[in-house]
């Protein structure tokens, strides 16, 4: 009969017959009768030994275990039994071997046991048969799972929104161009003189856009996310955005994914409420179903880490409103200024990453929302805080420790003639966002969303350092190497 496969991960029982083992070899140890071979197909951290007694395995396997080095690929037949030694419940005793693709271990880099990150980011596409980036990768696929089952559990709707866009959403100017090779051709070419002798852009005037005008990589689904909300009244967006941010920090990515839900009929306290449950219900998902890879980020990443999520998971999250948020840090920096980079903190001050870690590690000691910041460093969307002189708009951020911001949200301006005012205050030509306009012209509605960083939240499950471990392909400034 045909002999099932099974994976690492599913082989938990002893079985009668021989089953199929198929992965990739981390190491093979020979004695003078038996060899043992550990095999990794990426199901889970321990993969599992495979035990090859030459009195037991056929001719072939013999010579094919000469083939078998670290990273070869294999297939293995045997059952599965109870191990007799200490390090694993059980392991396949092997009557067959295969090699089905060889690994020169004089050029392969992942011959040698130990790796810095670093280096493993120049060789992206072997790292994630390291057990780090495996156990990332594997969090990760859950994390977005369980976002999906949240938001479809609260009767949201999952609506993709465009990635090439018209619009800057925040208005930060940090947009990748869209433009075609050919348009690309005509704007590399000299620049025709003038009469003057002045160069015109005549040559790359837009009419010669693909799309008619310039185009670019969105920023945020959000604005085409409130449409959605406005008809559908729940819905949330999951998708890739992109930030030309020229930042080398370990919190940013030129490309990362974000999940955006838009409420209708919905205020900043609601947009609160949901956050603080998705984040919950994700984590919590998380500690169920990733055990083996947490536990294992938490021995060789972050000691405190289990302790960590249990907590977020257990406990209401803290808030704070962004007046009181910069008393607290006044407070604290004039105990000892020379310990910030970033000492001048004052109402108006954009938070620098030092200062959110330390509300959220220091000060509350797990996720804080800070709330009602000044509109003058806010997206023009947000709406107004009539109670507190215009001053401020209702906006949150979600701070989180070792992360800073994980989630950022609002209510959204839904009054046309006051979102009109905003957007001249900072430029915005009403004429462009027509189609934005008319949802507050035409059974406008109070609404609320936020959006949260995916790799930002991997990053923090997992306790890694660095986002650019969080994602498979990171982009960064001089980073798109494939
Ligand atoms: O705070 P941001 O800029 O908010 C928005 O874009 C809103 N339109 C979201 C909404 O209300 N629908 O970005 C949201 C989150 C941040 O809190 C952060 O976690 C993440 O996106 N983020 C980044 N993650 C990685 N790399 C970057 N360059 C990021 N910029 C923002
Ligand atoms: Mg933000």
């Amino acid at each position: 009969g045909i002999v099932p496969r099974v994976k690492a991960v599913d082989a938990t029982e002893p079985t009668n017959g021989p089953v199929l083992i198929k992965g990739w070899v981390r190491t093979i140890r020979k004695q003078k009768t038996v060899a043992f071979v550990e095999v990794n197909d990426g199901s889970n951290l321990a993969g599992i030994q495979c035990v090859l007694t030459f009195d037991s395995i056929d001719d072939l396997s013999k010579a094919e275990l000469d083939k078998v080095t670290t990273g070869c690929s294999v297939v293995v037949e045997g059952p599965l039994m109870e191990s007799q030694g200490g390090k694993q419940a059980l392991e396949v005793v092997a009557t067959k071997i295969r090699v089905v693709g060889d690994c020169p271990g004089d050029s392969y880099p992942l011959a040698k046991k130990r790796h810095t990150l670093e280096y493993l980011r120049t060789i992206a596409h072997l790292r994630p048969r390291t057990n780090t980036i495996a156990a990332v990768a594997r969090v990760r696929s859950h994390l977005a799972g369980a976002i999906h089952a949240f938001f479809q559990q609260s009767g949201f709707v999952y609506v993709q929104t465009p990635l090439i866009t018209a619009s800057d959403c925040e208005g930060a100017g940090e947009l990748f161009r869209v433009t075609t090779l050919e348009m690309d051709k005509v704007s590399s070419l000299p620049l025709k003189k003038s009469e003057d002798g002045k160069s015109t852009t005549d040559e790359i005037d837009s009419s010669q856009d693909f799309f008619g005008k310039p185009a670019y990589l969105t920023v945020s689904g959000q604005l085409g996310g409130e449409t959605y909300a406005s008809a559908l009244g729940d819905i949330y967006t999951f998708g890739p955005t992109f930030r030309a941010e020229n930042s080398q920090t370990t919190r940013h990515l030129a490309e990362f994914h974000m999940v955006e839900p838009e409420m209708a009929f919905a205020d900043l306290e609601a947009a609160m409420e949901n956050a603080e449950h998705m984040l919950k219900y994700v984590v919590k998902h998380v500690l169920d179903t990733c055990n083996e890879d947490l536990t294992f980020f938490g021995k060789f990443y972050e000691k405190n880490l289990l302790a960590r999520l249990e907590k977020l998971v257990s406990q209401p999250f803290a808030r704070v409103s962004y007046r009181q948020a910069i008393d607290y840090l006044q407070e604290e920096i004039a105990k000892d200024p020379s310990k910030w980079q970033f000492p001048e903190v004052e109402f108006g001050t954009d938070l620098a990453t030092e200062h959110e870690r330390w509300l959220a590690e220091t000060k509350f000691e797990s996720a804080v929302f800070v709330y009602n910041y000044p509109r003058s460093i806010k997206a023009f969307y947000m709406r107004d805080n009539d109670e507190d002189g215009g001053e401020t708009v209702n906006a949150m951020d979600l701070l989180v420790p070792g992360v800073g911001e994980l989630i950022g949200g609002s209510q959204r301006e839904e009054r046309l003639e006051t979102l009109l005012e905003k957007m001249k205050e900072v430029d915005l030509d009403p004429d462009e966002y027509w189609w934005y306009l008319d949802l507050r012209r035409f059974g406008s509605v109070p609404h609320s969303g936020y959006g949260l960083g995916f790799e930002r939240l991997v990053t923090y499950v997992c306790g890694i350092e660095n986002i650019r471990e969080a994602i498979a392909f990171p982009r960064y400034p001089g980073h798109a190497e494939f």
